[in-house]
């Protein structure tokens, strides 16, 4: 983390930025200025302005750097990604006809036990958040493997490249897994995952950047004991934890012959004593209505996962639903049940899952674009417990965010070139619709610049400082 020590230097912010205010509504600013002090954090958001040199002298800020961006340019906040699995990276797009069970052998415990070899994880993992960067995920929750050092390995990663990050360390004890996969015991797993939690703990011992998780895999992977003894682990602690739920009928139908003696699957982690408001579960697919109710009294968060339940023929979660209830939901990646590291692309894709369901089942179903940039930025930064510090353009959050750059064109005495990426802007539509063109159309080419805590962390040769 070399490059975190860097002192920052007060920045102003100049030109168009856009968020959510509500789920339902975007609050856009045309001509905003916002000040970002030495520690990242958002110290002035100032709108209508024409003149920036009386906002730097209004507060006392004659010295600074001024980043002015293009007209057809807009700061977006960063995108919060609440469930990947940085190590089945290299997997991305890799799962043909398979569903959940036969996937996770065929694929995924071969290519996961894999990284304990270190220099493997050095690559995979640095390939992944540098991926991740340019698609302006500003905080992702990692599944890592089971191995601690590689676990390790993917926290120091993230905090060298600049990345917000929950980082987990992969439990699954029971025997689902194959024998070279595979937790030895209850006690082996609580001890590999409290060495996690001491080294991530001494290498972020504020959780500026990197937080530990944990992470039992899923029911099916975990015995009574370890699922409890993590629960116990949880409250001894209190760092967050996450893991899969009602991802899929023939996992459901697995939960309930493992384990006959609870009510349904979010019984199984109540009564472990995981299901709190630190838990983020993944998928919620095929949840009863009584298991909504328990998630709901708990304020378990759930990250919606629409690319990895269409490619994995999941089902289509009733995201409408969740939210009537007050759940909060954000969105996850899956890499690799879901073959994009894009945030952007799962905006899209839980938009196109939220048509289906309406097709059956109603227009009050559906999701709009602003809706999903709400789940992908707000809803994600509850999801990960972190919405008083990222998730919007507010006075005394952190500077988390994205410069959309739609098609700036210029004319440099070779014709008129530099159009950032497939989108491009035809005359004068309003902001919204240039939003909407960037759901629709737009891709990591239009993200040219990438801030976390007020560090530059990622940029392309569109953005010029
Ligand atoms: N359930 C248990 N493990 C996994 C995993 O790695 N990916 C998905 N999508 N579901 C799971
Ligand atoms: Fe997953």
């Amino acid at each position: 983390g070399q490059g975190r020590k860097i002192p920052l230097e007060r920045t102003i912010y100049v030109g168009s930025f856009v968020h959510c205010k509500t789920l339902q509504e975007l609050d856009i600013c045309d001509e905003g200025a916002i000040g970002v002090d030495e520690t990242g954090t958002i110290a002035f958001v100032e709108r209508g302005v024409k003149d920036v040199a009386k906002v730097q002298e209004r507060h006392g800020w004659g010295v600074c750097k001024v980043v002015r961006i293009g007209s057809t340019s807009f700061f977006f906040p960063g995108f919060i990604d609440t469930h990947i699995h940085a190590s089945q990276y290299p997997n991305a797009g890799i799962f043909g006809k398979s569903t959940l069970l036969d996937w996770l052998n065929t694929y995924t415990f071969p290519l996961e036990s894999s990284l304990s070899d270190l220099d493997k994880a050095t690559r995979i993992y640095s390939r992944a958040v540098s991926r991740t960067l340019s698609h302006g995920t500003t905080t992702a929750a990692y599944y890592a493997t089971i191995h601690v050092p590689a676990t390790n390995l993917l926290a120091d990663i993230c905090l060298a490249k600049g990345q917000r990050a929950f980082v987990g360390r992969v439990c699954m004890n029971s025997d689902l897994s194959p024998d070279f996969y595979r937790d030895e015991s209850v006690e082996a797993a609580v001890a590999a995952s409290r060495a996690c939690i001491d080294y991530i703990t001494s290498i972020d011992p504020k959780y500026e950047l990197v937080s530990p998780i944990l992470t039992p895999r899923f029911a099916p992977s975990c015995t009574a004991d370890c699922l409890a003894a993590l629960g116990a682990l949880q409250k001894e602690t209190g760092v967050p934890a996450q893991t899969h739920i009602a991802e899929n009928k023939s996992e459901i139908e697995l939960v309930a012959k493992l384990f006959p003696e609870r009510l349904n699957y979010t019984d199984v982690y109540d009564a472990a004593g995981l299901l709190t408001s630190k838990m983020i579960l993944a998928h919620a697919v095929h949840l009863s209505d009584s298991e909504i109710a328990t998630i709901r009294a708990r304020d378990a968060k759930i990250a919606h996962c629409p690319a990895s339940n269409t490619a994995l023929t999941s089902g289509c979660a009733r995201v409408r639903r969740l939210l009537d209830e007050g759940i909060a939901v954000g969105l996850g990646t899956d890499v690799s049940g879901g073959f994009s590291a894009s945030v952007l692309e799962m905006v899209r894709q839980a938009i196109w899952v939220s048509r289906h369901v309406a097709m059956t089942e109603g227009d009050d179903t559906k999701l709009s674009a602003e809706e999903a940039l709400w789940l992908g930025t707000r809803g994600g930064a509850r999801v990960v417990g972190l919405e008083d510090r990222i998730g919007g353009f507010e006075v005394g959050k952190e500077w988390d965010a994205q410069l959309i750059s739609m098609g700036d064109v210029e004319e440099d005495g070779e014709g008129l070139h530099a159009h950032h990426g497939p989108v491009d802007m035809f005359g004068w539509e309003g902001w919204e619709d240039r939003v909407h063109k960037w759901v629709y159309g737009g891709d990591d080419r239009n993200t040219i610049a990438v801030w976390v805590r007020g560090r530059l962390v990622h940029s392309t040769s569109g953005f010029r400082q």
